[in-house]
């Protein structure tokens, strides 16, 4: 049995991992379909040895497609997800038009593979810093309940797509040789910097990046009444998101139960050896699957809250393997 899978946004960051993870965890492709825009006529993607023409996206582009992965941008998915679906694909997408639709599954494989059945075409792949937060926080949901997460990221500039990542490379150069670069991609220079803003702020003076990881968290795991706090930053990295996350559980736990929770837990590993300092950086985790865990210790402030260092590759289990493992997950 074999698969006609269309990749819309094929030539992105995350399509061009997609593509990769598609061909690395051997998922039967029988036809693969690159999409993209007008701007990527001509081009190709490699696909198993192949040189794949890539195709611009139309409405007529999903006929007898079986899984349609998209991350083109929220307005693309928008449109064409429904249109994918009602051509009988089962459409897989990365942005955040519809992660909080009702009747739209937001999916976590190790977390709530359960909810995939629920889906009426479209299953929704969480925000990058949400998925990789939820995977090692579920064994502690389970065996301690959680009553608040107070969380802060560093992430990446992958999360923004190829545009972000020539900014940071430019710069980079830029101010090493004496020549200031303005900023495009972002509101202020990323290199050599730390932006306290990702995505727009909203009225109540977060972003919307900060009420994504609490919306979503909240719907990944089922739990409206968990209080949830964030506050998202841009750092200079190329790949890789770092979240310190501090978890107030229900009741008290002992460090050594915490940590063997994560560890024998699907797609996580613990790094933690302070000794050595062993811990996880997205220098060591870019181009890994897994979800790293280090620093894990109580909180000296709160008997029931334990401290986390939560860091994943945010192309990997942030956008292409999740939804790579959601398609697995189906068939
Ligand atoms: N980067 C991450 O870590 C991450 C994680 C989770 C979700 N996402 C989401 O995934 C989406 C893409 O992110 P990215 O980082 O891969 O961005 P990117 O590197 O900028 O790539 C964007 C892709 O979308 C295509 N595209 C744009 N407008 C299009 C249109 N009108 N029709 C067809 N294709 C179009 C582009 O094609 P052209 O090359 O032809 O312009 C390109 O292939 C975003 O919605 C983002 O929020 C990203």
């Amino acid at each position: 049995m074999s698969y006609k899978v269309a990749v819309v946004g094929a030539t992105g960051v995350v399509g061009r991992e997609i593509i990769e993870t598609l061909e690395s965890r051997n998922f039967p492709v029988g036809t693969l379909i690159p999409l993209a825009s007008e701007r990527s006529a001509g081009s190709t993607v490699e696909f198993k040895g192949e040189t794949i023409p890539v195709q611009v996206l139309t409405k007529d582009s999903f006929v007898g497609v079986d899984f349609a992965l998209f991350s083109a941008g929220a307005s693309v998915s928008k449109e064409f997800a429904p249109i994918a679906a009602a051509a009988g694909a089962v459409a897989i997408d990365n942005t955040s038009y519809f992660r909080m639709h009702e009747d739209v599954p937001l999916v976590v494989p190790e977390v709530n593979a359960h909810a995939i059945k629920s889906h009426k075409g479209i299953i929704a792949n969480p925000n990058c810093s949400t998925a990789q937060m939820v995977v090692p926080l579920k064994p502690l949901y389970d065996a301690y309940g959680i009553e608040r997460l107070v969380i802060a990221t560093y992430q990446s500039v992958s999360g923004s797509g190829k545009e972000a990542m020539q900014e940071l490379e430019d710069q980079t150069r830029a101010t090493l040789q004496g020549r200031p670069l303005p900023p495009k991609v972002y509101p202020h220079p990323i290199a050599f910097n730390l932006i306290p803003q990702i995505d727009s702020f909203l009225e109540n003076g977060y972003t919307k990046e900060e009420i994504k990881m609490v919306n979503e968290t909240k719907k990944i795991l089922g739990d409206p009444s968990i209080r949830i706090t964030a506050t998202t930053v841009r750092v200079p990295v190329f790949i890789g998101h770092s979240e310190v996350v501090n978890v107030e559980l229900k009741k008290p736990a002992k460090i050594e139960d915490v940590r063997n929770l994560i560890h024998n837990f699907p797609g996580v590993q613990v790094l933690d050896d302070p000794s050595k300092s062993i811990y996880p950086t997205p220098r060591d985790v870019a181009g890994k699957d897994d979800v790293y865990v280090g620093r894990i210790r109580q909180d000296i402030s709160n008997p029931n809250a334990i401290e986390l260092w939560i860091v994943a590759d945010n192309l990997r289990k942030g956008a292409a393997l999740n939804a790579v493992q959601i398609a697995e997950a189906m068939i």
